[in-house]
């Protein structure tokens, strides 16, 4: 029987308990998409904290997939100084960190990268969006894998690919968005082919025991878009490319605000939390590589019987850590009071406001002393 506070391995990585930090775009880099230090107190404050993982905001591998400002990036070797001061940081607070590699494709910000956004198809909503063709494939393909080679080189435990959301590797996945008529659209299987080719990339480039992840959706809640059974069948191919853990996440801000991935509303009770739990039952009995949920976990109470009762092998929270970075160690040394978050959303404006994120809402409040 799995318990929350026990040490873990992922190949090279161990890891002190079974909790993570979910990726979360921070809104702290600097307009190049450094790092600064800003960015790298607030992921010490994370390590601090006590969370076993530390996985950074969504960092865009090429300009063009850019998803917002003051976002991380990884898209030139000219960022992998300022990404190994960020994990001789965190490693020196006794942490482990991934850098999330992302592209948010038909949604890139093209206010802040000045570039026509692309995706499988060409999206009516985006005027000026492009389809890209097989050249334009293997080209962020191979933008991916350099993005990974980076991250190693600076020192990160893991990496993880973004493949929810409503990001680029979820456009294409989605029928959705994806109306290809060529070899990445159609069948499931030519959907999952830029996915699969980022994994395999990736990997060939890291190494056989460097640990490679992937976030992908349960659904996203989209008409004619992503089920779970067409996710549960990726997840497979995922899992036979040799990828080490998947992330179950799900919703896409297309899908409307009922269905975001960070859903806003308070949760009032054990029963409302862990959006994703159905699906992960499902995962779980799928896959024989480790699952981590994410959405909506906000009492020590439930994510130990996630992890105790087998639905999930690590419990992956963000909004929670924004508002008490502390809390892992909290629950850890016997203060087992849900977390402060109210699901509000409002750490979305200090990052819009160019300030970087934080948790307007319960400012000044102090829980614990990491906080
Ligand atoms: C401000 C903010 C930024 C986020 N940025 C990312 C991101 O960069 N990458 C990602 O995969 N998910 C991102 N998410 C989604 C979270 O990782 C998570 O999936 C979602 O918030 C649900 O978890 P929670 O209920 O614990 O907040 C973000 C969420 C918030 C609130």
């Amino acid at each position: 029987m799995n318990t929350l506070f026990e040490e873990t391995a992922l190949k090279t990585m161990s890891l002190q308990n079974r909790t993570i930090r979910s990726a979360t775009w921070e809104g702290l880099a600097a307009d190049d998409g450094g790092v600064t230090p800003a960015y790298i107190a607030k992921l010490v404050a994370l390590a601090r904290g006590g969370v076993g993982l530390v996985i950074t905001g969504n960092a865009f591998v090429s300009p063009e997939g850019r998803g917002g400002h003051r976002q991380l990036g990884v898209q030139d070797d000219a960022r992998v100084p300022g990404l190994a001061a960020l994990t001789g940081a965190v490693h020196a607070a006794g942490g482990r960190i991934a850098l999330q590699l992302a592209h948010a494709g038909e949604i890139a910000d093209t206010a802040h990268s000045g570039l026509p956004p692309v995706g499988p198809s060409p999206d009516p909503d985006q005027p000026g969006g492009e389809a890209l063709d097989v050249a334009g494939i293997a080209a962020l393909v191979a933008a991916f894998a350099r993005a990974a080679a980076r991250a190693k080189t600076a020192g990160f435990d893991a990496v993880q690919v973004h493949a929810a959301h409503g990001y680029l590797l979820h456009q294409f996945l989605s029928s959705a968005w994806n109306s290809r008529d060529d070899a990445y659209g159609g069948a499931l299987e030519n959907r999952a082919r830029m996915l699969l080719e980022v994994v395999d990339a990736v990997r060939a480039v890291v190494g056989p025991d460097f640990p490679l992840l992937v976030k992908c959706n349960s659904e996203d809640f989209v008409p004619g878009g992503l089920t779970v059974d067409e996710s549960l069948a990726v997840a497979g191919m995922l899992e036979a490319a040799g990828v080490d853990a998947l992330e179950l996440s799900g919703g896409c801000k297309q899908a409307g605000p009922a269905f975001m991935p960070a859903r806003k509303g308070r949760i009032k009770g054990p029963d409302q939390e862990a959006y994703y739990r159905a699906a992960a039952v499902r995962f779980k009995e799928r896959l024989r590589i480790p699952l981590a949920l994410v959405g909506g976990i906000r009492s020590h109470g439930v994510a130990e019987a996630l992890v105790r009762t087998g639905v999930a092998d690590y419990v992956a929270l963000s909004r929670p850590l924004v508002c008490e970075p502390g809390l892992i160690g909290r629950w850890r040394e016997g203060d087992r009071r849900p977390a402060l978050c109210v699901s509000d959303n409002a750490c979305y404006a200090p990052i819009f406001a160019g300030e970087g994120i934080r948790c307007p809402s319960f400012a000044g409040k102090r829980v614990s002393a990491a906080d």
